[in-house]
């Protein structure tokens, strides 16, 4: 197979295991960085990396970070019209980098999220919130990342300044109910293909209540209870991702998801769990190239 790794970063981690695997599965890859890219549009599609015409790929592995989503998205969209397969197709990836919309669609595919309220700026802060018990709630930047934009409020009377300080600044952010129960931890479940190949729990530092790891959490790995495992699966498969990050919050009420990324990050569940998880995404993409051969002999 001839494969491209579109990432912005060829030093990063996730890079260099996708590359190592493929490598081992001996297939001529190359690490494409997408903001470079440019697209042509004219009687065929084409894409170019720099003055090389990107015409004879059969498939790519976008990692596309959050801050260049929309031209990742369009770059991945054109090898789409090229017939090049995509372990992330791009309106999925777009999907699922709108938290609300992704939240919205969660929910009507019957899963389980956390309440969340969204209002327009102009809404009074004491609407908002009388959607919530007394008590700890979450605010959360609709933009926010590695934990940055998510804060504690102790209560309803200390979340109303803040929330009137994000209007003011016309920030869009979402209210949601604080799962104590969850105790400062979250697990990820790393789908490919529709099966959950690793899982972890992340468990934040103490006095801390954000379990990422860019925020210092600790992680060890797990095995997924069978509900868990559905609704990582079940998230994936409403977000159309063919390789996803699922975070999950422990619950009272079972597992409620919080978030599917998809674009999710390797260090930290490959040096965890020690599973090759670039290994399984290969063999993801063999496959499913090899059915798409079979299913067009077939018509
Ligand atoms: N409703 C909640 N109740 C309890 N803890 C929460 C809740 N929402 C978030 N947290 C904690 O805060 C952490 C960060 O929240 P979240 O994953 O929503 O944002 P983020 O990590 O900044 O975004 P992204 O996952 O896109 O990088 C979670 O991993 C979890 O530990
Ligand atoms: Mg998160």
């Amino acid at each position: 197979m001839k494969l491209a790794i579109l990432s912005r970063g060829p030093e990063l981690y996730s890079t260099q295991s996708l590359l190592r695997a493929a490598l081992d599965d001996g297939h001529e890859v190359m690490i494409v960085d997408h903001s470079m890219c440019k697209l042509v549009i004219e009687d065929k599609p084409s894409v170019y990396f720099g003055y090389n015409n990107l015409n004879d790929l059969d498939a790519i592995i976008p990692r596309v970070g959050s801050s260049i989503t929309y031209h990742g998205a369009s770059v991945i969209k054109q090898f789409e019209t090229m017939g090049v397969f995509t372990t992330v197709k791009s309106e999925c990836l777009l999907q699922a980098r709108n938290k609300l919309k992704s939240m919205q669609m969660l929910m009507a595919g019957g899963l389980k999220v956390p309440r969340t309220v969204f209002g327009h700026h102009s809404t009074p802060a004491s609407e908002l919130l009388d959607h919530f018990d007394e008590g700890k709630l979450i605010i959360k930047l609709l933009h926010g990342t590695h934990g940055l934009g998510v804060i504690l409020a102790e209560n309803k009377k200390n979340a109303e300044p803040m929330i009137e300080t994000l209007q003011r600044l016309k920030e869009r952010f979402i209210l949601q109910e604080f799962i104590a129960e969850s105790k400062g931890s979250d697990l990820r479940a790393i789908v490919v293909g529709g099966e959950v190949v690793a899982s972890m729990k992340r468990v934040a530092q103490p006095g801390e209540f954000r379990s990422n790891l860019h925020r210092g959490a600790s992680s060890i790995p797990v095995k997924l209870s069978a509900e868990e495992e559905k609704a990582a699966i079940k998230a994936t498969q409403i977000l159309g991702l063919g390789v996803s990050g699922v975070d999950m919050l422990q619950s009272d009420r079972g597992p409620l998801i919080l978030e599917v990324n998809p674009s999710p990050g390797l260090e930290g569940i490959e040096t965890t769990t020690h599973i090759d998880i670039s290994g399984k995404i290969m063999h993801y993409i063999h496959s499913e190239l090899d059915f798409r051969k079979i299913t067009s002999n077939l018509f």
